[in-house]
């Protein structure tokens, strides 16, 4: 691993470029690492494995032999029981190419009302996080993480990004992700789990 000098922390080069997603890993990450952000001119990661895993681990490569230091990023899909696991691996582009996450929120909606999915136990719903960090010598580690909820009927909350605003966990005090202090939602997140198991993989290493 990358790590400077002695007694400074080790560092790593963010792969994600989406702001929402960075602000969360430093915030998780920061006493740990020197979380630098992804440069500018790296080429952007064109996501087409069929898993999580492989999508993180080809942006974390990709990084890695970019900046010559060793990268971290991380690929999340919400899987629905009663749509088969969509939008899953898709969940960035439900609704299309350029789709908001408004607009993949109200496409999830209206799928799960077409579906006939209107009582909450047909609305089961997990947050699947993998997590790849990748040395410039091509080893590293894994770690995947997630959370069961439900999704709402509506709307509720406006912290977080992507589908929090509909999505409950089961451990969260019958609050959406989007109506939790962002602490709250690291300590339960699929993505602070899956940094979690990170942690515990590099120490075996
Ligand atoms: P990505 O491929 O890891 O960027 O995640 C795919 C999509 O999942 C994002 O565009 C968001 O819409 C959604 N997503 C990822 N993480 C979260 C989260 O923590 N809360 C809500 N939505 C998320």
């Amino acid at each position: 691993m990358a790590d400077g000098s002695s007694g400074a922390r080790p560092k790593l080069v963010v792969a994600s470029a989406n702001p929402d997603k960075v602000k969360e890993l430093v915030a998780l990450l920061g006493q740990r690492y020197e979380v630098i952000a992804r440069p500018d001119d790296a080429p952007e990661t064109i996501e087409d494995q069929d898993s999580l895993e492989g999508n993180a681990i080809k942006k974390a490569i990709e990084i890695a032999e970019f900046t010559g230091c060793s990268a971290l990023a991380d690929d999340t899909g919400l899987f629905v029981e009663a749509l088969d696991g969509r939008p899953g691996v898709y969940s960035a582009r439900y609704a299309g190419e350029d789709a908001s996450y408004d607009d993949n929120v109200t496409k999830l909606l209206g799928e799960l009302e077409a579906a006939g999915a209107v009582d909450v136990e047909d609305r089961r719903a997990e947050f699947r996080t993998v997590v790849a960090l990748i040395n410039p010598d091509g080893t590293g580690v894994t770690g995947e993480g997630s959370i069961q909820g439900t999704i709402v009927a509506e709307r509720r909350g406006d912290g977080g990004f992507g589908y929090d605003p509909v999505f409950q966990p089961d451990e969260g005090e019958g609050r959406t992700f989007a109506q939790m202090p962002t602490d709250d939602k690291h300590e339960l997140s699929h993505r602070g789990r899956a940094l979690v198991a990170l942690e515990q993989g590099l120490q075996r290493l």
